[in-house]
């Protein structure tokens, strides 16, 4: 099983750095969006999911047209509107299975719901796909086609609310560009660990943050009025990331319920988190910033 997950990461991967499309500059190694599968800065798994959502609305729609005015082409319409939502539906699957892996924040309330949100569009598609075999049948019963249809738009109708929670609450997809702290900023390195040179000194500006993925670690490195300092992007409340937070005079703030850290010590500034966060040592030398791992 994790063979098969590990390979699913590694094509997934491979798209990413290969589609020109995906992403700025084309990298996973420089992402300048919070979102990792992007279009010019907009998340594409929103764009898309609002095609299979009309096509199987659209379809059930017909369908119930068909049997009430017993026409043939109505029928017809919701076949082929079937097809289409059940084509669109797996290509909006595709971005979105790229910012499960690598934008949601893992071991976090988001995680747990972007999961019962991908179970129930899988869920929903199989339905739609089997009523599309059924109605290969020679007469086929509306009211299981009906009945089936309205079952999958039910799991769509809930798949969809998660998804609004997902970007409106969790803010996945959404670029923090609060005043003064600049560009978001992301990076993914090869080191395991030890001394690893993670930014040049003027590259952050005062109150700016940059997430680091190292050895499947988010870290964030924010730059203070005074020094570089690192400490784990994972809020200890529920796991918002830190990295998509507001950090002022020494503070980051959480931007799911707000709790508030001391950026040097880690320590609680402010609840509802109750344990501190991990922090990191970093350097400067000739210039360029070090974190310590
Ligand atoms: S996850 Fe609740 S305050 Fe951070």
């Amino acid at each position: 099983m994790a063979a098969i997950i590990n390979l699913e990461i590694a094509v997934i991967v491979s798209v990413i750095k290969f589609c020109p499309w995906i992403g700025n500059n084309s990298s996973i190694n420089d992402c300048t969006m919070k979102s990792t599968a992007h279009f010019k800065g907009h998340p594409i798994h929103p764009i898309l999911v609002s095609f299979p959502i009309a096509f199987f609305s659209g379809s059930f729609i017909f369908d119930c047209a068909g049997w009430l005015t017993g026409k043939d082409e109505l029928w017809r319409t919701g076949y082929w509107l079937q097809i289409a939502g059940i084509g669109f539906a797996l290509l909006a699957a595709i971005p979105g299975i790229i910012d499960y892996y690598f934008t949601v924040p893992p071991k976090s309330t988001a995680k747990k719901r972007a999961t019962k949100h991908a179970l129930l569009n899988t869920s929903m598609i199989i339905l739609f796909a089997s009523i599309w075999f059924y109605r290969q049948n020679e007469s086929p019963s509306p009211y299981i086609i009906i009945g089936i249809e309205f079952i999958g738009l039910i799991l769509l109708s809930i798949a969809g609310w998660m998804g609004g929670t997902l970007v409106f609450r969790n803010q996945i997809g959404v670029d923090p560009r609060y005043a003064g702290a600049g560009k978001w900023k992301e990076e993914y390195f090869k080191e395991p660990g030890g001394n690893i040179k993670v930014a040049a000194t003027d590259e952050l500006k005062p109150n700016q943050m940059k997430l680091l993925h190292i050895n499947n670690k988010r870290i964030v490195l924010a730059r203070t009025e005074n020094n570089y300092v690192a400490f784990d992007d994972r809020c200890t409340h529920r796991g918002g990331s830190l990295a998509g937070g507001s950090m002022i005079c020494g503070t980051v703030q959480c931007p799911w319920h707000g709790s508030q850290f001391d950026v040097n010590s880690g320590e609680v500034k402010a609840g509802p988190a109750k344990e501190k966060i991990n922090i990191y040592s970093v350097n400067e030398v000739d210039g360029k910033v070090f974190l310590n791992i």
